[in-house]
């Protein structure tokens, strides 16, 4: 692990998840383009972002983590930025407002295009075929040309999240998120809900105070504070030739950092000790993630939390925990004891996602908004018992109306998965469930 390093040293060693690409040559020159293209973020901008994590390590802060399973290279537009950066900032302001503790937003958006499958092949009507990898590697689309691992794809992903961080920049920094906005976020669709009522109750306290501090001479415009939020993005870093390529030296610190986005996590299935996706994050500054599922030992996490943060710099790593909601109660505690007795200043996080996946009665891969509750409310019992902080939680979501998880307080069933089930991958919470979901996170966070 000490030896040396290099943004290609994870070449030398066993790579999880990689396509086979059929074309070395096109491969090349599709990473060879990716280097010689601007960085997506700066090194200042990720180092930022260990600081604001560092406050969450100790306890001052939640990470609120958010967005699409997987972004599409077809839904692409800015209304459906706007819309999933209008959920995530009503989330945040529901955190906020209710728990008085600062909310570090970070969106799985602009450069979440790549995911891990469970088998590298899929039979479709008969005939076996590449999985989908997403749309930074292949189409969904089931022919065998179409499932083809196409370079071209790394380069118009990289395009992709560029045009959609620049939107969000304008977003966040431009107005759009201004407090004196917070009933503007609250979509048509949502107001008109349980949820969204009691959205617009909190929204009405915050107008209230703004008001009387606008009285008092203070106005939102002229106080970055309350005129602009610090958006941060994320993806699991998990193709290894794109990361490598928009990884770059800044020549502030001399340090290395991985430009394609502010925080990069590894996923389940690539996070082998040995492995290229360790070898390749150990050496980037980026704050990173690693998820955790029920089966992970003790002895791996601390050699994770060694591999990845020797120097145990607060807010360098966030341990992502994806258990199940029937698991979590007996895996996470332990882990939590272990990594707080070696003294590792970590960040913890609740996935509540990927450990609640089934397949419903029509055949739709879903999630049950009560499932993904329980696997909150564990999380939190657990920090509260172990005394450690529940730092955040990481959730997939989208700002549309979608039917794509039952439960919640429309109480979809199975049934109305069919009506708007538009994912190119995992089920997400509509804008509906996750409003609720920041409402029953608060609460936990509040019982403390
Ligand atoms: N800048 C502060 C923050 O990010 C306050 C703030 C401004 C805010 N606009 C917001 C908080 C929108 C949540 C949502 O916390
Ligand atoms: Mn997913």
């Amino acid at each position: 692990m000490t030896s040396s390093w290099s943004p290609s040293s994870w070449q030398h060693k066993p790579a999880a998840q990689q396509p086979e690409w059929p074309d070395e040559g096109a491969l090349d020159r599709a990473t060879k383009h990716l280097g010689s293209l601007p960085p997506l973020v700066f090194a200042g901008e990720a180092r930022a972002l260990t600081g604001q994590l560092a406050e969450v390590a100790e306890g001052n802060a939640f990470l609120l983590q958010a967005g699409d399973c997987a972004e599409s290279f077809d839904a692409f537009s800015a209304d459906a930025i706007r819309d999933k950066l209008k959920v995530i900032l009503q989330m945040a302001v529901v955190l906020t407002y209710s728990t008085g503790v600062p909310v570090i937003k970070v969106g799985r958006i602009a450069g979440q295009f790549a995911k891990p499958r469970s088998s590298p092949t899929e039979r479709v009507d008969g005939i076996d075929l590449p999985s989908f990898r997403g749309h930074m590697v292949n189409s969904i689309v089931p022919t065998a040309a179409a499932r083809t691992p196409d370079p071209d794809r790394l380069v118009q992903a990289y395009h992709q999240s560029a045009a959609t961080l620049n939107l969000l920049r304008a977003f966040t920094k431009g107005g759009f998120a201004d407090l004196s906005r917070v009933h503007q976020w609250n979509q048509q669709f949502v107001a008109a809900s349980p949820e969204g009522r009691r959205y617009d109750r909190v929204a009405d306290h915050i107008d209230r105070a703004l008001r009387f501090m606008a009285a008092c001479g203070i106005n939102t415009e002229s106080q970055p504070n309350l005129h602009e939020v610090d958006f941060f993005t994320s993806h699991e870093a998990l193709i290894l030739g794109y990361e490598e390529a928009l990884t770059r030296q800044d020549s502030l610190t001399g340090k290395w950092y991985d430009c394609s986005a502010h925080m990069l996590w590894i996923g389940e299935r690539s996070r082998q000790l040995d492995g290229a996706h360790v070898e390749f994050l150990r050496g980037v500054d980026n704050p990173l993630g690693v998820k955790i599922g029920a089966t992970a030992t003790v002895d791996e996490v601390l050699a994770l939390c060694e591999a990845l943060n020797p120097e145990r710099v607060p807010g360098r790593l966030t341990l992502i925990s994806r258990m199940g909601a029937g698991k979590i109660a007996d895996a996470l505690p332990p882990l939590l004891a272990a990594v707080r007795d070696a003294g590792h200043p970590v960040v913890w996080a609740c996935d509540p996602m990927h450990g609640n996946t089934f397949t419903s009665d029509t055949g739709r891969k879903t999630r049950d908004f009560d499932a993904v509750l329980t696997e909150i409310a564990g999380f939190f019992a657990a920090h509260w018992a172990e005394g450690t902080w529940p730092g955040g939680v990481h959730i997939e979501l989208t700002g549309d109306d979608v039917t794509e998880c039952i439960g919640g307080g429309e109480a979809l069933g199975h049934a109305d998965l069919d009506d708007r089930y538009e994912t190119i991958c995992d089920p997400r919470l509509n804008g509906k469930q996750s409003i609720d979901l920041a409402f029953q996170v608060a609460e936990l966070l509040d019982r403390r």
